[in-house]
C-alpha cells in the first residue's frame, strides 16, 4: 500500500515524525511536501493527496496541518474521499470500520506525536467491515 503524506507549515513537523514512523514500517511513501516551516496554503497540499488517493485505489492518505481542521474540510471536498479528523484510538477505528475512511487528519497543535503514531497505527491496521448498512450510508454521501 502507499501512502501520500502532506502538510502545510503548521503540520510539517508532525509529518516528518508520522513519515519516518511509516518508512521505518516499509510503507512505501510519497511526501508531497511541504518541505520546510515556512508558510504555505494547505488546501494546495490537501488536493495533491487525495486527488492521488482517489486515483489509487491501493493507498490512503494522510494530511497535518495545525489544528487538522483545514485539511479535513479541504479533503472531504474532493469526490470519493471520506476524510477523518481522529483524537484518539477509538475515533481512528471506527472511521475505518463504519466510515471507510481514506484520509486520516492530524492538528500538530492538538495532539502529542506519541499519541498520534498510536491512532496511525490503529488507523493503517484496521479494515471496514463491509457491512450492508454502512455501505448504503457511504453510498448515500457519494
Ligand atoms: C496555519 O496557520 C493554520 O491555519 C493551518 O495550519 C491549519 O490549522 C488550518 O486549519
Amino acid at each position: 500500500m502507499t501512502i501520500y503524506i502532506a502538510s502545510d507549515h503548521g503540520g510539517f513537523k508532525l509529518k516528518e515524525k508520522i513519515k519516518n514512523h511509516l518508512v521505518k514500517k516499509g510503507f512505501e511513501i510519497k511526501d508531497f511536501g511541504t518541505h520546510s516551516e515556512d508558510s504555505v496554503d494547505y488546501p494546495i497540499f490537501a488536493k495533491k493527496v487525495s486527488n492521488a488517493v482517489t486515483k489509487d485505489s491501493n493507498s490512503k492518505g494522510i494530511l497535518v496541518c495545525g489544528t487538522g481542521i483545514g485539511m479535513s474540510i479541504a479533503a472531504n471536498k474532493i469526490k470519493g474521499i471520506r476524510a477523518a479528523l481522529c483524537w484518539n484510538e477509538e475515533t481512528a477505528r471506527l472511521s475505518r470500520e463504519h466510515n471507510d475512511t481514506n484520509v486520516l487528519c492530524f492538528g500538530q497543535r492538538i495532539l502529542g506525536e506519541d499519541l498520534v503514531l498510536k491512532i496511525v497505527d490503529v488507523w493503517l491496521n484496521t479494515k471496514f467491515t463491509n457491512e450492508e448498512r454502512h455501505i448504503r450510508r457511504l453510498d448515500m454521501l457519494d
